[in-house]
């Protein structure tokens, strides 16, 4: 069945190292550091229903057509792109799916390495015994005083790039998979030991009903845009990273029952980031839900610098989100790298080098979002960061799955596709196949036109 999709790059051992390596990507800043804060900025519970119905509904169906395609593809997203164009008969502009998602990737991780940079910040302050026994107002000085100094986030920015570019240069297999296995268990047990923590030291009860209950009082267009574009932005969705790991799925996998469990996973994670942060916000009157990208430093911290062997629990707390957001940045770049190698134009380690000094130098514009640009404004309303991070994982990666969903749904013949995704023949193919087709397309369709006419004022 195999032998006519040439063999570009190496395949994964097994169906678990797929596994691993997209939960890699898909669980790391944007699941504790990215969904708590935006889900404080959007008044909490609606918010999180509406992140967790389109993760239902759009994020797994698209997930599933990501990973085909790549499979199907079995090379960088841009040329998968080609070749699908070409085999399917559609029309060339389809091209554009890999491109977009080339620079969706570069975009992104300019400014995910900056935040990365303050995890790694902070594991030297939660090593040095900086937070014991801190309170709201301290714990708040303490990252105030990183944010105001430019020198020192561009040091740890440069520093995360570093580590980036140097598993993305030494390869995929050999690179971060198989630390992975062994830190993402590992993390899920430090959150759940936050977790209980928090609902001992902090107000559980209000976290709990914040985060669950639906009060639609501050949910904007723009918020349900935000959740819409989180559910892509935390599945690694519609930028390529996940067809370039697709390609390097084993033949005989089934696709639909991995993804799903990639998208447990990546939900589980999210919402436990959010059970051991929101009770120490509702316990502090120095932190507002709202506070936004500071929410993770300044809370978590108060409650890690008041528990006992905080130190360490501290310190190995950060050291974790730095993994966990090291094995996402690698499949931000991913698909760049894999279409310069292919193209024989350039080896892992040019790309690297390429690539990774673009994203340093794009992600300055982050760092000076914090301090010296902190009140220049694009569009009246964006800072440089939020810019990038509105750009991307609201505009972008939405586009780029509404249009996934419309060429798996629209162009690829059904039988092929069954062929591939081994969901099992019977109705739960019919399920996915009609939400990809009609329910996915037009959830993001519509999301999306009202999203980008209320941003801009156009009604
Ligand atoms: N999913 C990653 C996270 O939640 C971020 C990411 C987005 C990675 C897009 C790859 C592609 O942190």
């Amino acid at each position: 069945m195999s032998d006519h999709k040439p063999r570009f790059h190496e395949i994964w051992t097994s169906r678990w190292t797929f596994i691993l390596a997209a939960t890699g990507s898909a669980v790391g800043l944007g699941n504790i550091w990215k969904f708590p804060y935006i889900a404080g900025e959007n008044g909490g519970g609606a918010f999180v229903l509406i992140y967790l119905v389109c993760i239902a509904l759009v994020g797994i169906p698209v997930m599933i057509a990501e990973v085909l395609m790549g499979r199907w593809g079995r090379s960088s997203p841009i040329h998968t792109m080609y070749k699908l164009t070409d085999e399917c008969g559609a029309p060339r502009a389809w091209h554009g799916i890999g491109w977009m998602g080339v620079i969706a990737g570069i975009i992104i991780l300019s400014y995910y390495s900056v935040i990365a940079g303050w995890a790694i910040a902070y594991i030297l302050k939660m090593a040095s015994g900086a937070f014991v026994g801190i309170s709201g107002e301290g714990s708040e000085a303490i990252f105030a005083d990183l944010l105001s100094s430019p020198m020192t986030l561009v040091f740890w920015h440069s520093v995360f790039m570093l580590m980036t570019l140097m598993v993305v240069a030494l390869g995929v297999t050999r690179g971060l998979g198989r630390l992975v296995q062994v830190l993402m268990p590992l993390l899920l047990v430090l959150l759940v030991i936050m977790m209980g923590f928090s609902i001992r030291y902090g107000d559980f009860g209000a976290a709990v009903d914040y985060l669950f209950s639906f009060h639609t009082d501050d949910l904007t267009v723009q918020g349900v845009m935000e959740a819409m574009g989180h559910a892509f932005f935390t599945l690694s969705l519609g930028m390529g990273a996940i067809m370039a790991y697709g390609a390097y799925m084993p033949e005989r996998a089934p696709v639909g029952r991995t993804v799903l469990t990639i998208g447990i996973l990546d939900t589980i994670v999210a919402l436990l980031a959010g059970l051991a942060i929101f009770p120490i916000v509702f316990a502090s009157s120095a932190i507002e839900a709202s506070s936004g990208p500071g929410l993770l430093f300044v809370s978590l911290p108060i409650a890690i610098g008041n528990m006992p062997a905080g130190v360490l629990v501290g310190t190995l707390f950060f050291l974790l989100v730095t993994f966990a957001a090291w094995s996402s940045s690698i499949s931000l770049v991913e698909p760049a790298i894999a279409w310069l190698t292919e193209t024989g134009r350039g080896t892992r380690l040019q790309g690297a080098i390429l690539f990774g000094l673009t994203c340093w130098i794009l992600g300055l514009g982050t760092v000076f979002s914090f301090n010296y640009w902190e009140s220049a404004r694009l569009f009246g309303k964006f800072n440089f960061f939020e810019f990038a991070d509105f750009l991307t994982a609201s505009i972008m990666l939405p586009l780029g799955g509404l249009l996934m969903a419309i060429f798996v749904g629209r162009f690829m013949a059904r039988k092929r596709i069954e062929d591939e995704v081994q969901i099992s023949r019977g109705p739960v193919f019919s399920i996915w196949y009609w939400i990809l087709r009609w329910i996915s397309p037009l959830a993001i369709g519509i999301i999306f036109a009202i999203g980008i006419a209320r941003v801009f004022g156009w009604y």
